[in-house]
């Protein structure tokens, strides 16, 4: 089965890539290398011993992506490419909103036309806000978002599920993912933030290697045991696996129009402290870190249940928070030692 993977050269999407070779299928990337690089694919070369092809492509460019659904004859699309810094779609909300909706309107009109019934959709465990009650199922209500980014997600969430109820033969999923971190453990594909990371672990990891002075940990006065926010942080490996299983089960569907969504998630909730301590730990090196103010927007504590990814899909994390802070700092390590 031949899965178009777009934003296949980023954190998520390269690991993925990796996957599905690993389960037989045959992914093709797609990726304007926005945010991520074209060292990216030798990595993946070096992993699978495979050159997948690939097209640097905007999803936003629907004669390009036309052409290509026409060339390659998919049998599924994973959809991660987008924007997904927070803070920056407060300050350019239309750049976020006009990227992340229009490239999936895109993809869904070319499946549609060229009989793609298969679709798995990155969304993010933010469609939740601050939950009342923890921890999360995927019943529990969406929140409105409280950055355009999330909101993103939210809505493009609900243009794939407007779709499939139109009956076009497609079959979708929504993943919401919880803190993706990590790297593969053979240290040849990672994260690889353009700019200063706004993300936890790529802070961290640039920190202790001498790249960023210091850490500030955003609030300590939180309502949990030691003041910092709780997150679900999940090894991207496991999370790769995810889309797998994902496709596996919406090959499986009878119903045509199938569409469902997924928390993706470990199920544990962790402070920042405690992740800090682990790296700290199983890395045996000394993280410089402060406590600052709290960061606006954050939430304070959010974690998966996840029964359901667990039962309908067979998946459920194999990697601890522990393993995946170590493959981080290898993967720094080397990117390091390669400058
Ligand atoms: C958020 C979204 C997530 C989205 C991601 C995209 C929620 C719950 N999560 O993740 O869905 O995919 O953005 O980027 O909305 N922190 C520090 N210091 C730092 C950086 C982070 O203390 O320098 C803390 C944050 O305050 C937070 C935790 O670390 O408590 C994780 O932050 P981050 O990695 O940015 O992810 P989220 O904001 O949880």
């Amino acid at each position: 089965m031949k899965i178009l993977v777009t934003g296949g050269a980023g954190f998520i999407g390269s690991h993925t890539v990796v996957e599905l070779h690993n389960a037989g299928f045959e992914p093709v990337i797609i990726d304007n290398l926005y945010n991520s690089n074209l060292n990216v694919l030798e990595g993946i070369k070096k992993i699978t011993g495979k050159a997948f092809p690939f097209y640097e492509i905007d999803c936003n460019d629907a004669e390009k992506v036309r052409a290509l659904f026409e060339k390659e004859q998919f049998d599924g699309v994973i959809h991660f490419a987008a924007y997904k810094a927070v803070g920056e779609s407060v300050e350019k909300p239309l750049n976020y909103y006009e990227n992340n909706l229009i490239s999936l309107m895109v993809l869904l009109r070319a499946a549609q036309e060229f009989n793609v019934d298969k679709f798995v959709f990155s969304s993010s465990c933010t469609v939740y806000g601050q939950p009342e009650q923890l921890p999360v199922t995927e019943n529990t209500p969406r929140l409105p978002a409280n950055s355009p980014y999330g909101n993103t997600k939210a809505i493009a969430e609900d243009i794939i599920r407007d779709h499939v109820h139109s009956k076009p033969a497609l079959k979708a999923i929504s993943l919401r993912y919880f803190n993706p971190i990590g790297a593969h453990e053979t240290s040849l594909i990672g994260e690889l933030p353009n700019g200063v990371p706004s993300n936890l672990v790529p802070f961290i990891t640039q920190t202790a290697a001498g790249l960023r002075k210091s850490l500030t940990v955003f609030g300590s006065d939180y309502d949990t045991p030691d003041g910092t926010c709780i997150r679900d942080f999940i090894h991207v490996v496991d999370l790769a696996k995810a889309h797998v299983k994902a496709l596996d089960l919406l090959q499986s569907q009878t119903d045509t129009n199938y569409y469902d969504v997924f928390n993706v998630g470990t199920g544990e909730g962790y402070t920042v402290l405690q992740l800090i301590n682990t790296f700290e730990e199983v890395n045996g090196v000394k993280l410089n870190y402060s406590i600052g103010p709290r960061r606006e927007g954050d939430v304070e504590k959010i974690y998966a249940q996840s029964d359901k990814v667990n039962n309908v899909m067979k998946w459920r994390a194999e990697k601890t928070m522990a393993d995946a802070l170590r493959d981080a700092w290898n993967w720094q390590l080397k990117l390091t030692a390669e400058k």
